[in-house]
């Protein structure tokens, strides 16, 4: 639904991107995750046609946003890291204002600015004007201008930035129904937790290139990255022989730390070489974005 091939962008001296290449299917959300000036909203830009790359295409439903921009965009829903919103209008005028732009009038736009609103959870503020709402609600409308003609593919620019746990909890559910629904979503974000909630696959970019690409799952097993183990209970050094020794990080006579590569379906295997009672709790801890983009970057993502 949404494809990029090998698009690149400079400002000057700055190469904002530099070949990037990512596709999103129908159903499927695609998270594109880097620190602040790593090139997700100029690729996002590059993709709604607001900005011409200087090399490479962007196709949305087959159609290239920069020759066949009519046909692109009809299929096409932004919601902007700047809020795009009239501030003296309510947010049903707001929602009014994108529903024609995108081509919706008469019924279909009410019945769908209706939906939105209660999508968001904004119905019951819908008449006030945007002034007067909330960061996080600001947030929450401007993702409803996005999806108002409930467009096949979806690109959104950090859209929990700045949000309550509460909104960002709105947001996420919303966008998780329209996956469901069969909209391809680009989202792009530096919350780690988000893109190992919400996204199927993730590209990590890094100073304009994706530098690793993949489901979760995926990029662990690509960086060899391991999980832990921890067991707890009393043990012997006869428990000890039936380990393997490569695995040990540590080893106490209360607690045996493990690495092993794909811990959960590992854990049965190694517990049952305990005595039952050996073991009074066991936990996994996987291996998470933050530490794969430290391995590979060699920074921290909030730099
Ligand atoms: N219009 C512009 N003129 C000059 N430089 C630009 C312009 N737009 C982006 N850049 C530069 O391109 C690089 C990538 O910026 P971009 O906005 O794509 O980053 P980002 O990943 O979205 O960051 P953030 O997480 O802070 O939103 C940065 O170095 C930025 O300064
Ligand atoms: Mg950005």
């Amino acid at each position: 639904m949404l494809n990029v091939v090998q698009i690149s962008k400079r400002f000057g001296q700055i190469e904002a991107i530099k070949k990037v290449s990512f596709e999103v299917k129908p159903g499927e959300i695609y998270g594109l995750l880097g620190p602040n000036g790593a090139g997700k909203s100029t690729s996002i830009r590059c993709l709604s046609g607001l900005t011409v790359p200087d090399e490479g295409e962007c196709l949305i439903n087959g159609h290239s946003i920069h020759n066949e921009p009519i046909q692109a965009k009809k299929h096409l829903g932004l919601v902007p890291q700047d809020l795009a919103m009239y501030q003296d209008l309510s947010a049903r005028e707001n929602l009014q204002f994108w529903g024609r732009a995108y081509g919706l009038s008469g019924q279909v736009l009410k019945l769908r600015q209706q939906e939105v609103l209660e999508q968001v959870g904004l119905d019951k503020r819908a008449k006030e004007p945007v002034n007067n709402f909330s960061g996080g609600m600001k947030r929450r409308l401007n993702f409803a201008c996005g999806i108002i003609h409930q467009p096949k593919a979806l690109l959104l620019d950090e859209p929990t930035v700045g949000v309550d746990p509460q909104s960002r909890e709105h947001l996420l559910s919303a966008i998780e129904d329209l996956k469901n629904q069969g909209t391809a979503v680009l989202y792009t974000t530096h919350y780690m937790q988000e893109a190992e909630r919400l996204c199927d696959r993730v590209g990590i970019i890094d100073q304009g290139e994706i530098i690793a690409q993949g489901s979760v799952t995926e990029l662990r097993k690509q960086m060899g990255e391991k999980d832990l183990i921890t067991l707890e209970g009393q043990f012997s050094e006869t428990d000890k022989a039936q380990l393997d020794h490569s695995e040990i990080l540590e080893f106490t006579p209360q607690q045996i730390r493990l690495m092993t590569s794909n811990a959960s379906s590992q854990l049965s295997e190694i517990l049952a070489r305990f005595d039952s009672q050996k073991v009074h709790q066991a936990s996994v801890q996987q291996a998470n974005l933050e530490s794969l983009f430290i391995k590979l970057t060699g920074r921290e993502l909030r730099d």
